[in-house]
């Protein structure tokens, strides 16, 4: 089963694909880790993204499709779920390329669906570990002990992109850019929506029972 999970800023995406990873033997790509990774190990591609991502841009499509065929050429044959690409029309049309070249066939867009301001809320008060980058909410999922990490016991911060004024600049540009991508999934069949509403666990049941 290959997926794609697709849904505006802080919709669950990251949050239910660990959940689908833990149960099924799944690799999960999130260009958004990936970017923050490389941001981490002061690599080149880091350097390029960095602006973009403070400034809750787009990182231009040339960068993250490289990224992503670099990903694709390790895969071995394991299952993926891709968590936050594509977002542009330009993105999809290139992943179908990058599908069809390596003989792998994508079978569902699971998009997530939840209302504007619970979107807000849920990134306002999203902490992640700057470890393991295992994430948190301050409200619905707050660590045992404030500021640590369950797991791995380093500091759990405020990610630079979640602060309110950039939190608008991407919700911004995910209905210009990303929401788009839904349209050309449609068009393929492909594309199924999810109520994204409700705990982690109730939003895990819909997403499974979509699976079948
Ligand atoms: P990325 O990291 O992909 O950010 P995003 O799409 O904005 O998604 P998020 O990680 O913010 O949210 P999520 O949906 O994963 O929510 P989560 O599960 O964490 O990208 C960051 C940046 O990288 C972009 O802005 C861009 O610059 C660049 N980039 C990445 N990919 C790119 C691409 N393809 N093209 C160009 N640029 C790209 O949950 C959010 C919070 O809610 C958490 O605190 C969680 O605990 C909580 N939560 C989750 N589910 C529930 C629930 N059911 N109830 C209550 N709280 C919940």
């Amino acid at each position: 089963m290959n997926l794609i999970l697709f849904g505006a800023p802080g919709v669950g995406k990251g949050t239910q694909s660990a959940l689908l990873v833990e149960k099924l033997d799944m690799r999960h790509i999130s260009t958004g880790d990936l970017f923050r990774n490389a941001i981490k190990n002061e690599t080149e591609l880091g350097k390029k993204a960095q602006s973009y991502m403070d400034a809750g841009n787009l990182v231009p499509d040339e960068i993250v499709i490289g990224m992503v065929e670099e990903v694709f050429e390790n895969l071995n044959g394991q299952s993926f779920i891709l968590d936050g690409f594509p977002r542009t029309t330009a993105q999809a049309e290139a992943l179908e390329k990058l599908l069809d070249k390596v003989g792998i066939s994508l079978d569902k867009v699971i998009s997530l669906k939840v209302p504007q301001d619970e979107l807000v809320s849920r990134l306002t008060g999203r902490r992640v570990c700057k470890g393991c980058g295992a994430v948190y909410h301050i409200e619905s999922k707050p660590p045992k002990q404030e500021g640590v990490c369950d797991l791995c016991g380093e500091g759990v911060i405020q990610r630079e992109d979640d602060k309110e004024e950039v939190i608008k600049t991407r919700l911004e540009n995910y209905e210009n850019s990303t929401r788009p991508v839904k349209e050309f999934y449609q068009n393929l069949g492909k594309f199924t929506e999810v109520d994204g509403t409700g705990s982690t666990e109730e939003v895990f049941a819909r997403v499974q029972q979509n699976l079948g």
